[in-house]
Order: structure tokens, then C-alpha cells, then sequence
């Protein structure tokens, strides 16, 4: 691959635009006769297999049957593509899929196809033969219970305990398992979908959504705003809404309507914060879907309906920065796209940076340095392990994900590194000068797939202007395409912390009791900061007061609970050790569940324990989740 050309100053010269549905760059938009300094490609999407340089797909429809006791989706996809060049061939992504027949037309007349061989991550090639003058395809199909998109839960699983549950999560390359599709997040597409449920169930998609649970358990869904295939969404079970203002809404189980909606009164407020910063929300309603506790990750940013754990709900709206994140999304990786995987940062460094400033408009900058501050520990631990582990590559903004699956290369780097890039960025321009680069990103590649180097690009012509000595200062090639942090980065000036490291080396060497440490209107942040400058194991004696004074064990700050459960373990402090399990055997989230798992299984006499946990807890995981632990504790 041919390196970016740098000093900086020669990208002035070129600016591309991505034409929406394709990822090839459009001519540079310059009469001067430059050599092409991004590099064909780097548009190169290495996780679909699909022949989207030929023809993309413009428009889809989805009729779907979902059947909880099969565990299956069965229906039909009807792809309205648009031909690129001439071709009489359509590749779609497919992964567990049962293809039932494909045809062509309104008059449906059958096309010749056949299934590629099977990836464990890619999945299966669906070869089409499609005629010259055929620009519209039906796949009628069905899904496979183990599909990794999808998560079917029992009634057992779900709050109300009465319904069955299904949600599907398709980012990075999942869509493919319950819809045949173009899946890759560079290719753009519309969606209707008409969705049969069974009666008294709800379904929700990443499109406008009903309110009301549908008399024959039939849902009509459209999204006519393009997307990726890795925002299609789909989720049913037993759902109330509740309207928190008139652009704004939840969806929960029954039981938990009326304190999800406490939780996330204020999301009304964090989109017009967002709005405020970076230019209007564009997606109509923001509503968020609170799911069961199985759900692997913290929140995933479907269009018009964020989805959440219920993890957030610690009673005082303390963890809502999760919603700031996902809302954040619908500027930076939902508008403004990543083209391939490999530009994950664009997505969520980005996300992380939009959160951070919403939360500073919500909370106060004191607040949010103590956010920047705990997250650079995290970042710090995560670069760590992948250099033990000989993978510094992986802590590039910049990634080389071909061949591999994305999964395992999407990581914190992406989120913290990439956000502290742009803060670096922001404090040496000022951030006015940055917000208006940041609005200007967002609005003129709106509905556009973006790589790294057209970021390049677009901040030279937009802020940096030729200035080469400041390019130099900011270290930008560093950032995007070295190891680790570069040395210029925005150090965390969390105040707020210097009392809670006092309060912790009071407790540590003795000086003070649990009981009588300064504690007084900590927030959770400062909570996580004392948790973790503990250092472990502490005595029993320490844990016990500990647990006196904070009643730790029966927290219902997940954040908090997690914290407290390393040291839990690192301490054998067995009065934990059965909320330990409830904990693990109930919540399905990887980011609390990894450490966990991870401390325990490094500790021969904690071992068993974990082994028996899993065992009890496994089926009730996502199978990504799965996936992990089997390797990490052992099936
Ligand atoms: N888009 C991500 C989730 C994701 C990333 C799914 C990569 C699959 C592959 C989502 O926005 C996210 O980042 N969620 C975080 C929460 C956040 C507050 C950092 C999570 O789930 O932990
Ligand atoms: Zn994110």
C-alpha cells in the first residue's frame, strides 16, 4: 500500500468527495495535476465479499416472520440495486443463512445462484447471477438458531419474566446472518420492512417505530434515510414506551418502564446540548430501547432508537454518559461514516470526543476531566496488554484489519486514543476554530462513508491551512499511523481526583477508618477513582469496613459493582462472592464481565469458581460473548 505523502501541505492540493453508494474517491476536485496522495486502496472494504464497485444497493425491503420457537427469521429480502458498471454478477454477504430461492423482477422469473465457502467470521458468498438488465432481487431465505447477530432470550431472561426476547446487534459484519445484504458500513441503503410478530409482543427497528404493541402482530417499518447494513436492527418482546418529551422516548419491559424513564429524563436535553454543539439531529425521533441484562455491550447507536443495557440504571442517573455516546453516533459514524473498518476511529474517536463535550454541556468541565482522566487509565492498560502481547500495531488509529475479524481489532484505541487526538487538535487551535472544523466534517460528509485519509485532507483544508510547523507540532502521522501516545497529548487535569487519592492513601496506610473518610458528595467517577487507587489485595479486615461504611456489595451502580468485584477477588473476601456470581450470571455485558473473568481465571484458587460460573452462565450470553469467554475461562 502506498504511503500517505506527507508534510501535509502537499494534500492541500486534492479533496475528494465519496459519492454516496460507492467507495471509490471521485476525481480530486482540482484543475492542478497532482499526484493522487490517497491511495486507492485505501478504500478497500476486506470484510464483505461483496462486488460493490459493480453494483450497490440503493433501496431494501424486508418481509419478515420471526418464530421464538424455532428461533428462526424467515421472509425475504428484495434488494433494489443500482448498477455501477456492466455486470451479470451480484455478490451478497451471508453468514449461517438458509437461501430458499432468489429471482429477479416484478414478474419474480428465477436467477441461477450459488453459495461461496463458508469463513468463520466472513461468512458465506451468495452468487447471483443477475442479467444485464435486472436491477431488482428477491432472497427469500431463513435464519439459523445459532445466528451471531441474533440473541433469543427466554422469558426467564427478560425483567417482566414472562415473554421471550429476541434483539439483533450487527455491527461490525453481523447484519449478514439475518439479512442477506452488502455488509459493509460503505455501502448506503433506504429500508422498509414489514415485520409479524407474535400477538401481544412489540417490535422496534432502527427506523420510525411504533408506540403501541399492534393488534395481528404486524409491524410496518421505514427508514428513508440511507444507512450502513450495520444499523439494521431489529428488536421484539414484551415493550411499553414512555414519552420523555416530544422528540424523545423510551422503550422498556413493563416492569421497568417508569424507571428507565426516570433514568434517561434528561436525553431530551443532551440532544439539544448535541444539536447545539455540532449542528441539528437529523433523524427525527431519538428514542432508546433499554434491553435485558444479557445484552453484551454497554449501547449500540441504531438509528432513531439507540439500544442500552439496563446496566445504566443505577437509580440516580449517574451513568447516563452511555447515552451521550450513542446519541453522539448520529453525527460521527451514523451521518459521517467509517468507509471500512479500518477507519473505525472515525466513528468512535470522534463519538467519544461529541460525548465528552455533551457531557461537559450537561455536567461541568470538572466533571468531565475526571471522565478524560479514568479513560486514559483504561487506554493506558489496553496498550500495555497489546504490547505483552507483541500487537502494537493494533494501537494505531490507523488499522490493518485485513484477514482478520474486525471484532478483535476494534478496541479502546480506537475510542481514547482517537479522542484524545482530536482534544490534542482542539487545544492547540482553540476550540472555536475546532468546532467550527468539527461542525463542517459532520455537515459537508453528511451520508458519506469516510477514510482516514480523507480526514487528512479535509483537517488540512479546513484547519490547518498549509501549516506545516503546526502539523509538525500536532504530530499528526504520529497519531493516525504510530504506536502508543504520542508525547503532545492533552493531559487530564482532574482536580476533583487529588481529594480521592488523599482519601485513599488515608485508608491504605491506616491513617483513617472507612468510616471516617471524607466521602461527601462523591459522584461515581470519584467512587471509580478510590476503587481503583486501592492497591490490592486489601485485608479482609479493610474489605469488610469498607463494605460497612459504602455498603459496596449491595451497590446498584454497575460501574461501582465492577470495581468492587476485582477486589472482591484480588481480597477472597467471600461475603462478595455470591453477588460475584448473581452479577456474572445475570449481566452479559463483555466490558464488566472481562475483567472479572480475567482476574478470576488468573488466580489458581479462584479458578473452579469461575469455571463453575461460566458453565451455569453461559447459555444465557450473547454468543460474541461466548465466543470470548470460551476462549478466556474455558467451556
Ligand atoms: N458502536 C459501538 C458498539 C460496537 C462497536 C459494536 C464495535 C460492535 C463493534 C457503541 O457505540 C459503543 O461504543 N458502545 C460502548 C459504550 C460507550 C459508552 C463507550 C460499549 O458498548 O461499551
Ligand atoms: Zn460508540
Amino acid at each position: 500500500m502506498k504511503k500517505l505523502v506527507l508534510p501535509l501541505s502537499i494534500l492541500a492540493v486534492t479533496s475528494f468527495t465519496a459519492c454516496q453508494n460507492n467507495n471509490k474517491p471521485a476525481t480530486p476536485s482540482t484543475t492542478q495535476a497532482a499526484p493522487s496522495t490517497v491511495p486507492d486502496s485505501v478504500w478497500k472494504d476486506h470484510h464483505t465479499w461483496s462486488n460493490y464497485d459493480q453494483v450497490v444497493t440503493q433501496h431494501l425491503d424486508l418481509d419478515l416472520n420471526v418464530d421464538f420457537a424455532r428461533k428462526t427469521i424467515a421472509g425475504k429480502a428484495v434488494l433494489h440495486l443500482k448498477k455501477l458498471k456492466p455486470t451479470d454478477s451480484l455478490v451478497l454477504d451471508t453468514r449461517d443463512l438458509k437461501i430458499v430461492k432468489v429471482t429477479a423482477g416484478t414478474d419474480e422469473h428465477p436467477l441461477t445462484w450459488k453459495l461461496g465457502s463458508k469463513n468463520n467470521y466472513m461468512g458465506t458468498a451468495l452468487h447471483i447471477q443477475l442479467p444485464e438488465a435486472d436491477t431488482l432481487v428477491q432472497v427469500y431465505y431463513e435464519t439459523t438458531p445459532g445466528a451471531v447477530a441474533l440473541q433469543w432470550l427466554s422469558p426467564q431472561q427478560t425483567a417482566g419474566k414472562k415473554h421471550p426476547f429476541l434483539y439483533t446487534q450487527s455491527e461490525a459484519i453481523m447484519a449478514r446472518s439475518w439479512v442477506p445484504c452488502q455488509d459493509g458500513p460503505g455501502i448506503r441503503f433506504t429500508y422498509n420492512a414489514k415485520v409479524t410478530v407474535p400477538k401481544g409482543l412489540m417490535a422496534l427497528m432502527s427506523a420510525e417505530n411504533p408506540q403501541q404493541v399492534s393488534a395481528d402482530g404486524v409491524y410496518q417499518f421505514k427508514m428513508d434515510q440511507p444507512i450502513p447494513a450495520y444499523l439494521l436492527a431489529l428488536a421484539v418482546g414484551d415493550l411499553s414506551f414512555k414519552s420523555l418529551d416530544n422528540r424523545t422516548g423510551v422503550y422498556a419491559d413493563p416492569v421497568m418502564i417508569d424507571k428507565a424513564a426516570y433514568e434517561l429524563a434528561e436525553t431530551g436535553k443532551m440532544v439539544n446540548e448535541a444539536e447545539k454543539l455540532y449542528g441539528p439531529y437529523r433523524w427525527g425521533r431519538y428514542d432508546v430501547l433499554v434491553l435485558p441484562p444479557a445484552f453484551p455491550l454497554g449501547g449500540m447507536e441504531n438509528p432513531k432508537l439507540t439500544f442500552a443495557t439496563p446496566t445504566i440504571i443505577a437509580g440516580d442517573r449517574s451513568l447516563t454518559n452511555l447515552i451521550a455516546h450513542e446519541l453522539a453516533h448520529n453525527w460521527s459514524g451514523n451521518l459521517v461514516t467509517n468507509a471500512t473498518w479500518n477507519d473505525f476511529w472515525l466513528n468512535e474517536g470522534f463519538t467519544v470526543y461529541f460525548e465528552r463535550r455533551i457531557s461537559e454541556a450537561m455536567f461541568g468541565a470538572d466533571f468531565v476531566e475526571m471522565m478524560w482522566e479514568l479513560s486514559l487509565q483504561d487506554l493506558n492498560k489496553t496498550i500495555e496488554g497489546m504490547k505483552a502481547e507483541g500487537h502494537m500495531a493494533d494501537t494505531h488509529l490507523k488499522l490493518d484489519l485485513k484477514g482478520r475479524d474486525p471484532d478483535e481489532g476494534l478496541t479502546d484505541i480506537a475510542y481514547e486514543k482517537g479522542a484524545l487526538f482530536l482534544r490534542t487538535i482542539e487545544v492547540a487551535v482553540g476550540r472555536e476554530k475546532f468546532d467550527a472544523f468539527v461542525k463542517a466534517w459532520f455537515t459537508e460528509n453528511a451520508f458519506k462513508p469516510m477514510v482516514t485519509e480523507q480526514f487528512l485532507v479535509f483537517l488540512n483544508d479546513n484547519l490547518l491551512h498549509d501549516d506545516a510547523q503546526l502539523a509538525e507540532k500536532l504530530k499528526i502521522k504520529e497519531w493516525i499511523y504510530g504506536e502508543g501516545i504520542p508525547d503532545n497529548y492533552v493531559k487530564p487535569n482532574a482536580t476533583r481526583f487529588a481529594e480521592v487519592d488523599k482519601q485513599a492513601e488515608a485508608f491504605m496506610t491506616r491513617a483513617s477508618r472507612a468510616d471516617q473518610l471524607k466521602t461527601t458528595n462523591w459522584s461515581t467517577y470519584e467512587w471509580l477513582q478510590f476503587l481503583r487507587k486501592l492497591k490490592k489485595p486489601l485485608t479482609i479486615t479493610q474489605m469488610s469496613g469498607l463494605d460497612a461504611a459504602f455498603k459496596f456489595t449491595a451497590t446498584g451502580n454497575s460501574e461501582i459493582a465492577m470495581e468492587w468485584y476485582l477486589h472482591v477477588i484480588a481480597a477472597h473476601y467471600t461475603p462478595g462472592y455470591t453477588p460475584l456470581s448473581h452479577f456474572l450470571e445475570t449481566v452479559g455485558r463483555r466490558k464488566f464481565l472481562e475483567p472479572l473473568y480475567s482476574a478470576m481465571v488468573n488466580d489458581p484458587q479462584l479458578k473452579p469458581m469461575a469455571k463453575s460460573i461460566y458453565a451455569k452462565a453461559r447459555a444465557g450470553y450473547h454468543p460474541l460473548a461466548q465466543g470470548t469467554f470460551d476462549e478466556l475461562v474455558g467451556k
